[in-house]
């Protein structure tokens, strides 16, 4: 496929690449709908919950602390409940998950954006790395929390990532979730992704008979806050390449909030999506055998790592 017929193609759900969330909500009138985005100050999340306040949602943002999701939130001038969540912390987690709870306000949607990538260094969190652990174990932790304060037609929504085919050759290194033996920061970053992909896997199975729904996505590769932990010169090449092969922050946040809030992608469950379509993830992104041994040594770390909702 050319350049220009990849950047103009549009899928069965008449969106495409270049198809932005402004685009994809256009003439929907979310009034009434409430959709929690987590790192709802930055990037993808923050565009998506500008677009979702525009169209009438009520936006539950999350940001690492409430002044964060407070200032992020507050311009976009909808109707906005910031709420404070740091995922490496189970405990903010857990008093997130409370705190959503005790609005006793019905979750049309669940997006788990938040994320970090490659990390330089090899950190850890509770003994597991660092990547793993926010982005999936703390994602883990705060949608397993929150399953039942979901519509009964709610759907969650996983940010994952093309990069999930950087993922290790077994797809989860189980015996390797500190990253003590080796680590690779995109290597981690892969796994980590995977692990997303997965849960949202797993998820979808449990809802499976229900009206419930769980997807993951692939966004585009776009210019934000996440490539913080590169190098200037690799985050200077980038932007000087953004044009050629990077969507705009519009565009990347396309297929969350298509996915959210679509009515055409109300009854998509268990897919892999991007550009605001159902797509194909790698092999390991199907394994449900490796779904379910990730979904126990999930449960069984939150078990260690404890803190009561
Ligand atoms: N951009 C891309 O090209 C791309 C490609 C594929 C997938 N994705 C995925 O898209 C999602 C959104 O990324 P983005 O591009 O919008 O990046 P971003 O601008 O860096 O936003 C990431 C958000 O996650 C929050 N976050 C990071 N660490 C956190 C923690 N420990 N606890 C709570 N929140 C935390 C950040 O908060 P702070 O601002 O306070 O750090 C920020 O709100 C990520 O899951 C990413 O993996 C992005």
């Amino acid at each position: 496929m050319s350049l220009v017929s990849m950047l103009s193609s549009k899928g069965p759900s008449g969106f495409g690449y270049a198809s932005t969330a402004e685009e994809v909500t256009n003439g929907l009138d979310l009034t009434g709908r409430t959709v929690l985005v987590t790192g709802s100050n930055s990037g993808l999340g923050l565009e998506t919950a500008r677009v979702l306040t525009m169209r009438g949602a009520t936006v539950i943002g999350t940001g690492r602390t409430l002044e964060k999701a407070r200032e992020a939130l507050a311009p976009l001038g909808g109707k906005t409940i910031p709420v404070a969540m740091e995922l490496s912390d189970p405990e903010s987690v857990r008093a997130c998950v409370r705190s959503v709870r005790a609005l006793g306000i019905k979750l049309d949607a669940l997006i788990a954006n938040a994320g970090i990538m490659a990390l330089p260094d090899h950190e850890k969190l509770h003994g597991i790395e660092k990547q793993f652990f926010t982005n999936h174990v703390g994602h883990f932790i705060f949608v397993t929390g929150l399953v039942d304060s979901l519509a009964d037609d709610g759907r969650v929504v996983i940010l994952s990532s093309g990069a999930h085919k950087n993922a290790p050759a077994v797809g989860i290194e189980l015996d390797n979730l500190s990253g003590d033996k080796d680590y690779r920061p995109w290597k981690a970053y892969g796994q980590a992704k995977l692990a997303n992909l997965l849960f949202a896997r797993s998820l979808a199975a449990r809802f499976a008979g229900t009206r419930r729904t769980a997807n993951a996505l692939h966004p585009g590769v776009i210019a934000t806050n996440l490539g913080r932990h590169m190098s200037a010169g690799a985050r200077f090449g980038l932007l000087v390449a953004a044009p050629l092969f990077m969507k705009t922050v519009g565009q990347g946040a396309a297929t969350e909030t298509w996915a959210a809030v679509h009515p055409d992608a109300a009854k998509i469950n268990g897919e892999y999506l991007s550009d605001c379509n159902v797509s194909t993830s790698s092999a390991l992104g199907q394994d449900k055998a490796l779904a379910a041994k990730l979904w126990t040594a999930t449960e069984e770390i939150v078990a260690r790592v404890g803190g009561a909702a």
